[in-house]
């Protein structure tokens, strides 16, 4: 059995990422690790982000862990929102104002192509491991569907005909980079020992997050 905690505060994704996981492994938010702060994503490229939330949190808790960053990467708006993708509309962000202002920059392009790129890194014992899922597909000119969360009501993967926001958890995860990425990570895990506490890990979190190791 391994257990990790997952470095984020979005609830949609310790939803995904929950319903992705066998029977293996577990996992804990960093809410249900009694942690509460709010990581910041001040660098440039998914991947630097990742390590750096996982780093913040190996670092304050001795825990191997993992976090995630992800964005949508439009090619015809040069790879925006990419990183940004959460921050996009800025001050006023929202995942509504978001849409809005993407939408609003696409009105005028033909090439409706997009991707969902998620990076995971996993930090163990202060080593980095990253892992990649991509889903390509393409964007509508308008909202479809109440599910999900983000961008997912106006993005359709390649082979299917819903938007990620009119399909179900287990419809989504058919498709899902987060679902690529936990794939290579889990399959990753699986080549360690098997152990109760993978190397790092500490089982003892104290409700304040004040943990030494
Ligand atoms: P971050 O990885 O927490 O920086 O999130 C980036 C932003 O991308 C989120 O705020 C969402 O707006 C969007 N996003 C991330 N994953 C998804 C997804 O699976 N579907 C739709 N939007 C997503």
């Amino acid at each position: 059995m391994h257990h990790l905690i997952f470095a984020t505060n979005n609830s949609h994704k310790v939803l995904e990422v929950k319903s992705l996981l066998g029977s293996n492994f577990t996992i804990e938010s960093l809410q249900e690790a009694g942690i509460f702060i709010d990581i910041p994503e001040p660098f440039d490229t998914l991947e630097a982000n990742a390590i750096e939330k996982a780093r913040v949190i190996y670092q304050l808790t001795g825990s191997s862990c993992f976090s995630e960053d992800t964005g949508l990467e439009v090619p015809a708006l040069g790879g925006e929102p990419g990183v940004k993708s959460a921050r996009y509309a800025g001050d006023d962000r929202s995942f509504e104002n978001n849409i809005d202002k993407l939408l609003s920059k696409l009105k005028d392009q033909t090439d409706q192509a997009a991707r969902f790129r998620t990076v995971i890194c996993l930090n163990l014992q202060g080593v980095n491991h990253l892992f990649e899922g991509i889903c390509p597909g393409r964007l509508l000119g308008e909202r479809r569907g109440e599910g999900g969360f983000g961008y997912d009501p106006i993005f359709v993967p390649d082979g299917a005909d819903l938007t990620f926001g009119e399909m179900t958890l287990d419809e989504k995860n058919q498709y899902s980079h987060r679902k690529k990425a936990i794939t290579k990570l889990t399959e990753f895990l699986t080549t360690l020992p098997d152990s109760n506490s993978l190397p790092g890990t500490n089982t003892n979190l104290q409700p304040d997050g004040q943990n030494k190791n």
